[in-house]
């Protein structure tokens, strides 16, 4: 563990701070030039399901919102303007059980297919692969896919990567020309398989790791696009699925290997999970603490990444992460749509931090997910649309791009609740190609503000600006009638006094300043 706010994230004690408890003295260190926060921390993810493409990106042609083809205009503009690096897709759970081949070719000859994970419903397969690298086309996203292993074939797979990437004279490609794309797409991104260990084969890591590199022998570079081969990788905390990947796979066979986990605010995947919204301090409190164990799990990964891969090749994407509650009453359980609070807005900023805290190892990651489910950045019901609190942090957050880190020294006072207790500050920061800093800050506790007293070594700077996102209650949210309930706002709580910088971060906030 590198910073003292890492040793509290994973729930080890510093000796108690003095009554002035809220004061705290931080260290933004200049750093290793070369250690680049990528900005593929900040991918999003659209799976098949619930309202996340059919009725979400995708609407009726008959739905009076603009529209580009059926892709809704609302959400692709709220998306660009927060610069997606990357969009996965088709899942998830579902990406084993997809077909790419029934979703290119006249619409209306594509077969339909049952989404057997996630509500049983009837989909015409009306948005495919053409669509979908439409949609990241007008984001300017990186399409990351997910090759369905668990119940497709090694054909199959390869298949679609050469009717996306080459550009010979062959029938695969022959077709992608009759489907409307004359030139390869250069899809790179491609995961083999997605929780290989469940919904996608309950496979043993023994046996996925010789499945994976089948897979992998038959995933070929067209010229001009150098795939990266994606492992699926572990369920939270399971360490032995890393450790076997990592000692069953060739190095040059893997570009990044990936991790999920998900917050439940009860911490239990039987019973409730927990409610989205009307949650007191405790069950808040608990999510937090839940939130936080990310940097431990990571921690752990990444050390197995480094016994057999000192140089740091192979990439850790945290490709599944965000809060899971229970579904908003009412709706179909299978679509998996919950209400989205300032808890979920300060555990993003949290979680954002923490792998921006390890950015020497974790060099992507996916909120799940992006449009209608779970931690969404974009609620819609019918022509209505809302940017939800988590929304705005990657708004926020968007400054840490491909910049340079900045490590952090820091103690962060306790966040007490009942016998148990949750580091109450979190941060991170970086400086971009033009030399601004940035720090990203988190206060988790409810009540107090934290006074920070911050010396920059070695950064020359003038001002300082920021913007801010709290509300009255950590159970506040955007509604349809109330859309901007919470919205970012100028933060004027942070100056310069002598060389360095004070700030006065209040209670249930996420804030980033800029120095420059
Ligand atoms: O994001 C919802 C589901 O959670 C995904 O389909 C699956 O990969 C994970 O279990």
């Amino acid at each position: 563990m590198r910073y003292t706010h890492l040793l509290l994230a994973a729930g080890i004690s510093l000796p108690a701070l003095s009554a002035s408890a809220q004061t705290v003295q931080m260290t933004v260190q200049p750093g290793d030039p070369k250690l680049i926060v990528s900005k593929h921390i900040q991918g999003q993810f659209a799976e098949h399901l619930g309202r996340n493409i059919y009725g979400g990106f995708w609407v009726d042609k008959d739905l009076n919102v603009p529209k580009k083809g059926r892709i809704r205009m609302d959400i692709v503009e709220a998306l660009q303007k927060i610069h997606v690096p990357n969009l996965r897709w088709p899942g998830g759970c579902f990406a084993d059980t997809y077909h790419w081949h029934d979703g290119v070719g006249p619409t209306a000859q594509r077969p339909k297919m049952l989404n057997l994970w996630w509500g049983n419903t009837l989909e015409d397969n009306s948005f495919g692969t053409h669509e979908f690298l439409e949609l990241c086309d007008m984001l300017g996203t990186e399409p990351y896919l997910a090759a369905n292993v668990g119940s497709g074939t090694v054909e199959e797979m390869s298949n679609w990567m050469e009717y996306l990437n080459s550009n010979e004279d062959t029938p695969m490609v022959q077709e992608r020309k009759k489907n409307g794309h004359a030139e390869p797409y250069k899809v790179s991104w491609w995961g083999i398989g997605n929780e290989s260990w469940g919904c996608g084969g309950n496979m043993t890591p023994d046996y996925y790791t010789d499945v994976y590199k089948r897979y992998a022998t038959f995933a070929h570079d067209y010229p001009g696009t150098q795939l990266k081969k994606i492992v699926s990788g572990a369920n939270g905390d399971d360490a032995n699925w890393t450790e076997v990947c990592m000692k069953k796979i060739p190095r040059n066979m893997m570009w990044g290997l990936t991790l999920h986990y998900y917050t439940l605010p009860t911490g239990s995947w039987s019973g409730s999970k927990g409610a989205a919204t009307g949650f007191d301090e405790q069950q808040y409190f608990n999510t937090l603490r839940n939130g936080l164990k990310m940097d431990d799990i990571v921690t752990r990964h990444a050390a197995i990444m480094d016994k057999y891969d000192k140089e740091k090749r192979v990439a850790l994407l945290v490709d599944e992460w965000g809060i899971w509650t229970d579904v908003e009453p009412g709706t179909n359980p299978g679509f998996l749509y919950q209400q989205n609070t300032l808890r979920d807005a300060l555990l993003a900023g949290t979680t954002l931090n923490i792998f921006n805290n390890h950015c020497d190892r974790v060099r992507g990651a996916n909120l799940a997910q992006a449009v209608n489910v779970l931690q969404a950045l974009v609620l819609t019901d019918k022509e209505k649309m809302l940017l939800t609190p988590t929304y705005h942090v990657f708004d926020l957050y968007q400054v840490h791009q491909d910049a340079q880190y900045m490590p952090l020294e820091f103690k962060s006072p306790d966040y007490v609740m009942g016998n148990e207790k949750i580091p109450a500050l979190n941060a991170s920061a970086s400086k971009d190609k033009n030399g601004a800093v940035h720090i990203s800050l988190v206060n988790l506790d409810t009540k107090k503000t934290i006074n920070l007293e911050t010396a920059l070594p070695g950064v020359s700077w003038k001002n300082v600006s920021g913007r801010i996102l709290t509300s009255n209650s950590v159970s506040d949210y955007n509604t349809f009638e109330k859309p901007n309930n919470l919205k970012l706002a100028e933060f004027k709580g942070a100056k310069k006094k002598g060389g360095n910088l004070a700030v006065a971060l209040p209670p249930k906030s996420v804030v980033v300043l800029e120095l420059k």
